[in-house]
């Protein structure tokens, strides 16, 4: 009997615009806020060579693996891991490892979403000149910043205890930004997430080259930007030996460039079956990088240092991820000319980033129950917004909740299914398969070389991490042992059985299906 053919899945429809919206998933907070943050914490220069080593060893043969295993399901009717990885390998044990490619991706755009929303708060205060006074004779850094961070703390209404009281705008700007995704993503993949990525992109370069050559050109009398770049590009071996920067290195890079998430393999699965992967995976990576290090690299790290000094820079990077992005540096533009503009603008750009990466991350689920449900895209999105927008609530108001999310999901999880994809695509699907289907329709062709570093080299850099924060970081965290915190870990695995029910019912579907 014939089989009923999937149904038709959408297309990006250009090649600029798939490379826009790749990169757009991938440009986000993390080039601006965490790139600056991760390698001031670890020595600058020092950060930047297993940073630069991390991009030929995990960041583009993942690009690629994950590219390479989007196209191949797409043309199969499949978007999602768990699915995809069925068609790899025939077991309930894959199916539950891609339940982790809908699951990081879920919990991650729960508490991005929610940072994304303030960026777009605080572009709204500085708009209306609503943010806060500069302390007018300050004399010390602590002082200079204390507005700021009186500010962002009633922003998320921090308060003694363990529950968080937000501000108006806080909820208003999280409403805001929740609509902005439900409309787009409405549109679809091609109407929607491609257009907007070739409008977002182009602005977000332009907003983020005014600011770059405003702090480029600052002098202060404790220093000048330039000091920052010499930071920042002046190599320093000797930190090379500590494995903490190594692996703060890789960490960013499967961050930066969205890998591990199995959301890149969403977006690959709407390429053409015979269109190319090596160049258009390069592209968007490299289109990520530049955004990272000459943009993201030459704003917050520099404006810190013209202000308080390389040592006053890196210890504002260590008290804490928001620090730099949402106290330092608002404070920095506010005693510039123009500030108030010059704030609006970082944080603009920082929404505009952070917009395109939900799009990319919401989009993930949504494939999961339009490819898998065979559900209208309306209904998908609906029920995928409703999700999150349900499970909102443990970011906004449980304090504690944000942190724990981003250590399972958004730090460990990633590098853990980074290694599976690794796995299940160069060893169970085969070697040589594998790098063929890679290269299949290439615009250009992968040195050879690379097949040994997908094959060994990155599982390995991989394993070793994994190691090392079994090690180093998990005894730490599993001593944290407050209500709160067993309230977020029992949300966490709330919703990745949910996730693994919906994925086996999807499978008894498809098996009906096919037996009528
Ligand atoms: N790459 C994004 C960033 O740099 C983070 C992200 C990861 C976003 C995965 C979406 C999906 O901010």
């Amino acid at each position: 009997m014939a089989k009923k053919l999937p149904r038709a899945r959408e297309l990006w429809k250009s090649r600029t615009g798939l490379i826009l919206a790749m990169a757009g998933g991938a440009i986000g907070l993390g080039n601006f806020l965490r790139f600056p943050v991760q390698a001031a914490e670890n020595g600058g220069g020092a950060f930047m060579i297993p940073y630069i080593i991390a991009f030929f060893v995990i960041g583009i043969p993942l690009m690629w693996i994950e590219c390479a295993i989007g196209r191949y399901g797409g043309a199969r009717g499949h978007g999602t891991a768990p699915a995809i990885f069925n068609l790899i390998w025939k077991s309930p044990i894959s199916r539950l490892i891609g339940v982790l490619g809908l699951w990081i991706p879920l919990i991650v755009v729960i508490y991005y979403i929610y940072i994304e929303s303030w960026t777009l708060g605080y572009s709204i205060h500085f708009l209306l000149g609503t943010s806060p006074e500069l302390a007018i004779g300050a004399n010390t850094p602590d002082e200079f910043l204390k507005p700021y961070s009186n500010f962002l703390g009633t922003y998320l209404g921090a308060g003694e205890g363990d529950l968080l009281s937000p501000s108006f705008m806080a909820y208003f700007a999280l409403i805001v930004t929740l609509a902005l995704n439900l409309i787009i993503l409405l549109r679809g993949v091609s109407r929607g997430i491609e257009a907007f990525a070739k409008f977002a992109l182009p602005a977000l370069f332009i907003m983020a080259i005014i600011l770059l050559v405003r702090v480029l050109t600052l002098e202060t009398l404790s220093g000048n930007a330039i000091e920052g770049l010499n930071f920042l590009w002046t190599p320093d071996l000797n930190l090379l030996k500590n494995p903490g920067v190594w692996v703060a290195a890789a960490g960013q890079m499967f961050f930066t460039l969205s890998l591990g998430f199995g959301s890149m393999i969403v977006y690959s699965s709407y390429l053409r079956a015979n269109q190319d992967i090596v160049l258009n995976g390069l592209s968007s990576a490299a289109i990520n990088e530049t955004a990272e290090v000459v943009l993201g690299g030459s704003i917050a790290i520099p404006a810190a240092v013209a202000f308080f000094g390389v040592a006053g820079a890196v210890s504002i990077a260590q008290s804490g991820a928001f620090n730099l992005g949402f106290v330092s540096l608002p404070a920095i533009f506010a005693s510039m000319p123009a500030g108030q503009f010059l704030g609006f603008l970082w944080f603009f750009l920082l929404f505009f980033a952070g917009l395109t990466s939900s799009l990319f991350l919401i989009q993930t689920i949504i494939a999961f129950f339009e490819d898998e449900f065979r559900l209208s895209r309306t209904k998908s999105v609906l029920i995928t917004m409703g999700i999150i927008v349900s499970s909102i609530f443990m970011i906004i108001f449980v304090n504690q909740t944000l942190d724990e999310w981003d250590f399972w999901a958004g730090t460990v999880g990633i590098v853990f299914f980074g290694l599976m994809e690794v796995v299940i695509f160069m060893w169970v699907f085969g070697g040589e398969k594998a790098w063929a289907e890679i290269n299949r329709d290439g615009t250009i062709k992968v040195p050879r070389f690379f097949y040994y570093v997908l094959r060994y080299i990155t599982p390995l850099f991989m394993l070793i991490l994994l190691v090392w924060w079994g090690i180093e970081l998990l005894p730490e965290e599993l001593e944290k042992a407050s209500w709160t915190i067993w309230a977020a870990r029992a949300y966490l695995v709330m919703l990745f059985v949910v996730l693994a029910v919906l994925v086996f019912m999807a499978d008894r579907r498809r098996n009906r299906e096919n037996e009528s």
